[in-house]
C-alpha cells in the first residue's frame, strides 16, 4: 500500500496509526522518534504531521499488500544487491561510524547498511523526490521494528538536492569519524538528463571546462554521476573511510583517467563489475566502485566480477600512457609507439539516401529505392563497417558517388562532365541541403569529407572504428578502382599489394590484438579511434614476429583469397617503415 506516494509496509502502518494517535504536536512526534529510532526531524512540518496522522488512522486492517515492486524509475538498487554489497564491504573490515547515501531513493542501501554495520553512529540520506524521503523513513521503521535490538544510529533523511547539500560541513564537524559514502546515484543518459527539471542540476558548474547548463545538457558526453562522485570525493578524499558507489563503467574510467591531474588521495581503486541487466534491467555497463579515502593517490583500478570476486584484470596509468590491461599492456607495450603509415577515416557524407547505391542490371538504384541512370567516373565500391567482417574483400555490394577528389574542390566541373550524375544530384538538392553539420555551411554543393590522395590508394588496411573486434580486412580494387570506406572505418593505402598484405598479417598477430586489447575500452562508443591505431608502431612489430609465421600467413592468403604474394618486396617494406632520421644515421656511420 502507499501513503505519500510511497510504499509503506502493513507494519509500519500499523505501528504508526497507534504510535501517533496519542501524540497531538509534530515536535513530540519527533522527539518520540528520535528517541525511539533514532530518526530525527521525520516531519518537516506539522503539516507532514497531520497529513500522515490522518492517513494512516483511514487504513483499513484488511488491505491487500502491494507486491515489492520497484515502481519509481529502473534505477532504484533492489535489496539483494544492496545487501550483497554492504555484506561484501563487512567482510573486507570496513566498519564504518558515519554512513551518507547521497542519493537515497527509496533506502536500500540506507537499510542494507543498518543491517550489516554494527559500529554506525550516524546516517545521512539526502533525496529530492519527497515520496521516497517518506518510503525510506518507513522502511528504517520498518526495520526498527522488526529488529527491535539492531544498534540505532542517529539517522537524518534529508529531502533536498544533493548540490544544495553541503558535504564538506560534515566532514568538518565530525573529523576523526570513519566514513563511508555508500549509494548508487543517478546515472543519466544525456537524454535523460533532457528531461530532468533543471532544479536537479547544479546551477553553475566549470564541470571538466564546460560551463554550466552546457554541461548539464549533456553537450560533452556529461553524466551526473561523475558530478557527484566528484563532488563527494573534493568534500572527502582526505577524510578517513571509503566509498563505494555503483555508476557507470565510463565513470570510473573517468575519474582514474583524470587521478592523474586531480591526485584525489584515493587508492586501493576497484571496479566490481555488475550485470546491469539483471540487477536494473537496462543495457548500460555498470560497477561498483570502491575505493580507500585518505590514501596515497592511486592511479589504477583493479578489475573484478562483482558475484565471483574473480580478478579480471587492472586498468589505469603506466607512466604516461593510460590502458585498460595493465598485464597485457607490460607484455607489448614494445609495439607501442608511432604507426609509420598514417590511419585515415573513411568518407563522411551525411547523405546516404541520395549518395549510397546499388547496381541492378543496367542502372543503379538508391536507398529510396529510385532507379538511376549515371555515368561510371565518380561511383565507386563502398564499404561500411558491418561490412569488414572477412579477412579479405574484393568486392563491394553497395557503391557510393565521390564528388570530390580532396575537401573543398569545387564541384561545377560535375555538370560539364557528368550530365547525368549532376542532374541526379541537382535534383536532389534538398537532400544535401538538409545536412546538419555546420562542416557543410559555405562548402561547394554536395561537398565530402574525408576524401584526398590518400583514399584511392588500390590497396587498403581497415578496420571499423565501432566494434570490438581487433580484425583489420585486406581490402583491394574493384573492376580496378580502389574501394572507398565509410567514416566509421579506419585504413591505411599502399600502392603495392604486397606492402598491404604485409600490413594485414602484422596487423592482425597476437600481439597487436594483445596490445590493442590493452589500450581499447570497450565501452568507448569508439573502440578504435585514430589515436589509438597511430600508436601502433608496424616496424616493431615486424620484429615481433618470425619469417616463418609471415610466410605462413601469406601461404594462407594465397590459398584462400587467390593472391601470388611472396616475400620478395619485405626488405623494401621494412625500408619504407623505418624513419627517415634512423636511415641518415645508417647511411652516415
Ligand atoms: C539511481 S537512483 C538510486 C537510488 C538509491 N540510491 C538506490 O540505490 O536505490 C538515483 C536517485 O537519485 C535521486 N536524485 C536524482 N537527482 C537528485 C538530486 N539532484 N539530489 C538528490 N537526489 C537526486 C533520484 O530521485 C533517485 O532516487
Amino acid at each position: 500500500m502507499r501513503i505519500f506516494e510511497a510504499n509503506i509496509s502493513l507494519q509500519v502502518c500499523m505501528f504508526l496509526k497507534e504510535f501517533l494517535n496519542n501524540i497531538s504536536s509534530f515536535e513530540i512526534a519527533n522527539k518520540k522518534m528520535f528517541d525511539d529510532f533514532g530518526l530525527i526531524s521525520v516531519f518537516e512540518s506539522r503539516d507532514d504531521f497531520q497529513e500522515l496522522k490522518k492517513s494512516v488512522s483511514v487504513v483499513a486492517t484488511d488491505f491487500v499488500e502491494e507486491s515489492d515492486r520497484v515502481e519509481y524509475g529502473d534505477f532504484q538498487t533492489n535489496k539483494g544487491l544492496t545487501n550483497r554489497v554492504a555484506k561484501y564491504l563487512a567482510k573486507e573490515n570496513i566498519s564504518p561510524e558515519i554512513v551518507i547515501e547521497p542519493t537515497c531513493g527509496k533506502g536500500s542501501f540506507i537499510i542494507a547498511a543498518l543491517s550489516n554495520f554494527k559500529t554506525l553512529k550516524k546516517v545521512v540520506g539526502i533525496e529530492i523526490y519527497k515520496p521516497y524521503v517518506w518510503e525510506t523513513k518507513f522502511s528504517i521503521l520498518d526495520f526498527f521494528l522488526s529488529n527491535p535490538d539492531s544498534n540505532k544510529p542517529e539517522i537524518t533523511i534529508k529531502h533536498c538536492n544533493i548540490f544544495d547539500f553541503d558535504f564538506k560541513n560534515i566532514s568538518k564537524r565530525f573529523p576523526d569519524e570513519k566514513i563511508l559514502i555508500i549509494g548508487n546515484p543517478p546515472w543519466v543518459t544525456n537524454a535523460k538528463l533532457g528531461s530532468l527539471n533543471s532544479s536537479n542540476l547544479p546551477q553553475k558548474s566549470n564541470f571538466k571546462n564546460q560551463k554550466g547548463l552546457d554541461a548539464m545538457t549533456g553537450k560533452g558526453n556529461f553524466d551526473i554521476a561523475e558530478y557527484i562522485t566528484l563532488m563527494l570525493l573534493d568534500a572527502f578524499h582526505t577524510h578517513d573511510g571509503h566509498l563505494a558507489l555503483l555508476v557507470k563503467n565510463s565513470v570510473i574510467k573517468n575519474i582514474v583517467f583524470d587521478q592523474k591531474e586531480t591526485k584525489y588521495k584515493i587508492g586501493k581503486i576497484k571496479k566490481y563489475c555488475i550485470d546491469s541487466k539483471k540487477e536494473f534491467d537496462v543495457s548500460v555497463e555498470a560497477s561498483l566502485f570502491c575505493c580507500q579515502l585518505n590514501s596515497s593517490p592511486s592511479v589504477e583500478c583493479s578489475e573484478f566480477d562483482f558475484y565471483s570476486l574473480k580478478k579480471k584484470t587492472s586498468f589505469g596509468w603506466l607512466n604516461a600512457k593510460f590502458v585498460s590491461d595493465l598485464a597485457d599492456y607490460t607484455e607489448t607495450k614494445e609495439i607501442d609507439g608511432v604507426s609509420p603509415f598514417e590511419w585515415r577515416q573513411g568518407i563522411k557524407h551525411d547523405c546516404s539516401n541520395v549518395m549510397e547505391l546499388e547496381r541492378v542490371n543496367e542502372h543503379f538504384v538508391n536507398k529510396l529505392s529510385e532507379e538511376i541512370k549515371l555515368e561510371e567516373d565518380l561511383i565507386y565500391g563502398f564499404l561500411k563497417s558491418s561490412d569488414l567482417k572477412n579477412r579479405v574483400i574484393k568486392n563491394s555490394r553497395k557503391l557510393v558517388i565521390l564528388t570530390q577528389t580532396k575537401v573543398g574542390q569545387e564541384t561545377s566541373y560535375i555538370q560539364h562532365l557528368y550530365p547525368k550524375t549532376y542532374n541526379y544530384l541537382k535534383a536532389n538538392i534538398s537532400s544535401f541541403q538538409a545536412r546538419k553539420s555546420s562542416i557543410y555551411r559555405g562548402k561547394p554543393l554536395f561537398s565530402i569529407f574525408g576524401i584526398g590522395d590518400y583514399s584511392f590508394k588500390p590497396y587498403k588496411v581497415a578496420i571499423s572504428g565501432l566494434y570490438k573486434t581487433y580484425h583489420f580486412t585486406l581490402v583491394l580494387p574493384q573492376n580496378n578502382k580502389p574501394i572507398m570506406l565509410d567514416d566509421t572505418c579506419y585504413f591505411i593505402g599502399f600502392d603495392k599489394i604486397e606492402y598491404a598484405v604485409y600490413a594485414t598479417i602484422l596487423l592482425n598477430s597476437e600481439i597487436t590484438k594483445a596490445f590493442l586489447k590493452s589500450i581499447t575500452f570497450s565501452d568507448a562508443k569508439r573502440v578504435f579511434t585514430k589515436d589509438i591505431l597511430m600508436r601502433l608502431d608496424l616496424l616493431s612489430i615486424a620484429k615481433a614476429i618470425t619469417q616463418k609465421e609471415i610466410e605462413k600467413q601469406i601461404n594462407y592468403l594465397n590459398d584462400n583469397y587467390g593472391l601470388s604474394v611472396n616475400l620478395s618486396q619485405w626488405d623494401s617494406f621494412i625500408n619504407e617503415m623505418i624513419p627517415k632520421k634512423e636511415k641518415q644515421l645508417t647511411i652516415f656511420e
